[in-house]
């Protein structure tokens, strides 16, 4: 058990895709309460980090570590429950009902009974708004509500961290704003989060920590202020006057 304070360790992260070595050798870390956004040019890997972090897509070489314990084949579920996850296009269960997409993990992970999962489920659609949501479907919620919906999903079991894929990418402006609205009030409360997102002024505002990534290494890490105002590579110099 190393650096009890550390929520996430990631050791020398490869990842390729056949001869497509996407991952170079990721070194990161990850603080309990931290907020780090993840930014680079489109393909540069950041997604398939995030996917590693939580074996959605298994490491080619390297070491991730949760709470000081090594995460593996064998413990990957069980570890999954500390990673929340949310993607660009929500995933939601489409011939699910927003309660059962809710409550499909704790059931199936038999961590919770019914009615403490269908408690939690209303109490966190209340939180949003959404309490007469339910019992519908996915395809009768707008983006921006499927994307709330995704989010209280990944919040169900409590994770220690959570990890966002561009959640605001695919949403009308309107929306955005709603779950952008959400996950800053997670931020509000503490919660330890990743998130690549091009959504540069709430990156400002919500990251404790900037990195980016560069053909699937780590180029330059800092805090907003750093990273925004005083880019120390000539790369993040170039993307920051194209971005800005
Ligand atoms: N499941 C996969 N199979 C094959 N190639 C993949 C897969 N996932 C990602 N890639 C490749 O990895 C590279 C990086 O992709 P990605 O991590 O999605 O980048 P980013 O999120 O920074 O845009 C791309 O070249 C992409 O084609
Ligand atoms: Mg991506």
């Amino acid at each position: 058990m190393e650096n009890k304070d550390t929520d996430l360790i990631v050791k020398n992260l490869r990842k390729s895709f056949g001869k497509n070595k996407v991952l170079n050798g990721i070194n990161f870390e990850l603080k309990e309460g931290e907020r780090v956004v993840i930014l680079g040019p489109s393909g540069s890997g950041k997604s398939t980090f995030l996917r590693c972090i939580n074996w959605m897509e298994v490491p080619t070489s390297g070491e991730i570590y949760l709470d000081g314990v090594l995460i593996t084949e064998k413990n990957i579920r069980k570890m999954r429950r500390n990673l929340g996850m949310v993607f660009q296009h929500f995933n939601l269960i489409s011939n699910m009902t927003v309660m059962e997409n809710l409550t499909l993990a704790p059931l199936k992970l038999k961590l919770m009974k019914r009615d403490e999962a269908e408690k939690r489920a209303m109490e966190l659609l209340k939180h949003i708004g959404l309490p007469g949501k339910a019992n519908a479907y996915p395809a009768s919620l707008s983006g921006g509500q499927k994307q709330r919906v995704a989010i209280i999903r990944a919040m169900m079991l409590n994770p220690e961290v959570l990890l966002f894929d561009e959640p605001t990418s695919a949403l009308d402006p309107e929306s955005i704003e709603d779950v952008l609205s959400l996950i800053r009030e997670l931020a509000d409360r503490g919660m330890t989060i990743m998130i690549v997102t091009h959504e540069m002024s709430f990156a400002k505002e919500i990251a404790t920590r900037i990195v980016f990534i560069d053909k699937g290494r780590i180029i330059e890490e800092g805090t907003p202020e750093e990273f925004f105002s005083h880019p120390k590579t000539p790369r993040v110099q170039e993307f920051l006057k194209k971005i800005l």
